[in-house]
């Protein structure tokens, strides 16, 4: 039996472990310390951004960017159905409503005149995905944001590094919130950011996570500190910023080995029939968190994930089904419209094992295995038809 192929590797190196080991040894500030500062100078410097504000995860960034823009009950936050389930749990921790709109075909991004469509008066924030490490249509949606005096807040967790046209993502909207979670352009393990320019919004998530404290400097005061509003322990720690630090020193290579593997396993599927690769045409750069197919519906998809396994190769759908459609959600009458696209591109999608030290051998080996999948999956769907229906 070959090698397993998995989904993601970290591409951690003794950079990471040096860090790990300086913050550790140091034998103070393992929580507040000087890695959490050094990430964030880094992370403003590497973005362009005047405040970048660490916190736990992804999650807790997206909950405190609603939290610093006053969403809260009664308010309405249009998202994807098509993302991360996380995208519309913030919107649900901070008391307010997601409305679910579609997306664009190709880009598979929120469709601005979708959200033109879903805006109401009791809408507190527009918060869009940019998927699989592409951008959406990122400045409609800012010009409609904008026109509407609604906060624009892109969820970037999948998306460090990419742009639209130029203009790096998680700096288009008012605030982003960026993930550092294990697959994700640059991993810390768990963790995440808020990035803004707003002076006011990156004071409340300080606040926001860390007690509703006015100051940071808490163990090395003397007094108990001022407690200014809620706030809950969401902090990064030394530890963990400390691998950010150094994450960040190579998060260029890093991009860099996933565009040229995606590259690479985009000629070898090139002449697979039915199978269309996710892209950032026309739009900006791609930095391929997930690489991901889109099958025509005359394709299997469970066949090709077999075919898959059977070579020790991992695949996953995200997403399947869209947010709207989880039990989570789907009993909850939010007032959105249908999701047409949502629904067709949920059935079609596969994501295929990516990182940036993919090599060449793995790569000709997921396409042999795709390429095998599509064959048996276009059998299976001419004798039942597509999605079921029997065919003659
Ligand atoms: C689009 C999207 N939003 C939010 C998140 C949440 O990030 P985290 O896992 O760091 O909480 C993720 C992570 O998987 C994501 O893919």
């Amino acid at each position: 039996m070959s090698d397993s192929i998995p989904l993601f590797e970290i591409p951690w190196d003794q950079r990471d472990v040096a860090n790990a080991v300086d913050s550790i040894t140091r034998g103070g500030y393992w929580a507040n310390g000087p890695y959490v500062e050094a990430f964030e100078d880094g992370l403003e410097e590497y973005l362009g951004v005047d405040y970048a504000v660490t916190v736990n995860s992804g999650t807790t960034a997206l909950v405190a960017a609603l939290t610093a823009h006053g969403v809260g009950d009664g308010d309405e936050v249009i998202v994807p159905s098509f993302t991360f389930i996380a995208t519309a749990n913030a919107v649900r921790f901070v008391g307010a409503t997601p409305v679910f709109a579609d997306i664009q075909r190709e880009a598979y991004g929120l469709d601005p005149d979708a959200v033109a469509d879903a805006i109401s008066p009791e809408t507190a924030a527009i918060v869009p995905v940019h998927p699989y490490g592409a951008p959406c249509e990122i400045d409609a949606l800012a010009d409609l944001a904008a026109d509407t005096g609604v906060p624009l807040i892109e969820d970037a967790a999948e998306a460090f590094g990419a742009d639209y046209r130029g203009q790096t993502l998680g700096t288009i909207g008012d605030a982003a919130a960026l993930s550092f979670c294990q697959n994700k352009v640059l991993p810390t393990g768990e963790g995440g950011a808020v990035v803004t320019d707003d002076d006011d919004i990156a004071r409340r998530v300080e606040r926001y996570r860390s007690h509703g404290r006015a100051s940071d400097e808490y163990f090395d005061s003397a007094d108990s500190g001022e407690y200014v509003g809620l706030g809950t322990n969401v902090r990064m720690s030394d530890l963990v910023a400390s691998i950010g630090c150094s994450q960040l020193e190579k998060v260029d290579d890093l991009i860099a080995g996933r565009r040229r593997a995606a590259e690479q396993l985009s000629t070898a599927l090139a002449d697979v029939r039915g199978v269309e690769p996710h892209t950032a045409a026309g739009r900006g750069r791609h930095v391929y968190q997930l690489y991901t197919v889109t099958l025509e519906p005359n394709v299997d998809r469970a066949a090709v994930i077999d075919a898959l396994a059977e070579r020790d190769i991992a695949s996953k759908v995200y997403w399947e089904p869209g947010v709207h459609r989880t039990r989570a959600y789907r009993e909850r009458d939010d007032g959105s419209d249908p999701l047409p696209v949502t629904e067709d591109v949920t059935g079609r999608v596969l994501s295929l094992p990516m990182h940036p030290e993919l090599r060449s051998h793995e790569i000709d080996r997921i396409a042999a295995g795709v390429r095998a999948g599509v064959e048996r999956g276009r059998a299976t769907v001419s004798r039942i038809g597509p999605r079921g229906t029997p065919s003659n």
